[in-house]
């Protein structure tokens, strides 16, 4: 019989299986806890640390944290709140996100996590950061101005679809996501039903001639915060 796990979050007792993570166990139990990079079926990959949870009083992400009896975990605490919001208000203003032109908004995750943690604009600086549009791909384009390094469409091109076309260039302020190190879009076997294109969180990876097939207003958290699919199993 596998043991039995409960951990208490924002004092809450949520039973956990053995090998699920916090971010798992709080799922199952209908609590939410904010992610980017973290998305089903990808391995965790720790780097966007929205799942930010403070375990036992330290700071841990949550999607790469397994659940281990007894543990106290805070989640929706005001502290843990501020720091998420610091760390949108960085990916806002590293990047170029202009959301009014954006074919993403209303389903870009990024800009429902601000919704959801009360960001009207960031407190930051912009930096307005020089970057390029690579429109070479019949079918897809890769805006990297809206890029915020979650890796997802490396992992998906890797482990989903075998492919390999995204990777990791640089480092510090000068990490991107660069394409088969540095061809365009259009030289690769990048195809429009890659799980690579459909896991991007923001409009950073757009199909081309599907603009606005879903009007604004009818998207995905244009009524709903993101993560009320999640809450909603704990209400029913
Ligand atoms: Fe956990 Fe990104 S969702 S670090």
């Amino acid at each position: 019989m596998p043991k039995k796990i409960a951990i208490i979050i924002d004092d809450n007792v949520v039973e956990a299986r053995p090998g699920q993570t916090i971010l798992q166990a709080a799922e199952q139990a209908g609590v939410y806890i904010p992610r980017l990079c973290w998305m089903k079926p990808l391995e965790p990959f720790g780097g966007c640390r929205l799942c930010t949870v403070k375990v036992n009083g330290r700071y841990q992400t949550a999607c790469t944290q397994p659940a281990a009896d007894g543990q106290i975990i805070e989640n929706e605490t005001e502290e843990i709140r501020a720091f998420r919001r610091s760390l949108l208000d960085m990916l806002f203003v590293e990047g170029n996100h202009y959301c009014m032109f954006c074919e993403k908004s209303g389903d870009c995750e990024l800009q429902a996590q601000a919704y959801r943690l009360g960001i009207d604009a960031p407190k930051l600086p912009y930096l307005f950061p020089d970057r390029q549009v690579d429109a070479s791909h019949p079918d897809i384009m890769v805006d990297h101005n809206r890029c915020i390094l979650c890796a997802r469409c490396v992992r998906a091109s890797q482990d989903l679809d075998g492919k390999n076309v995204f990777q990791f260039v640089g480092r510090g302020a000068h990490k991107r996501v660069a394409v088969n190190a540095e061809a365009n879009l259009g030289e690769t076997n990048a195809s429009v039903r890659d799980g690579a294109i459909s896991m991007c969180p923001v409009g950073a990876l757009i199909k081309k001639g599907t603009g606005y097939h879903t009007p604004i207003g009818q998207r995905s958290y244009d009524h709903t915060p993101i993560g009320a699919d999640i809450e909603k199993k704990a209400e029913g």
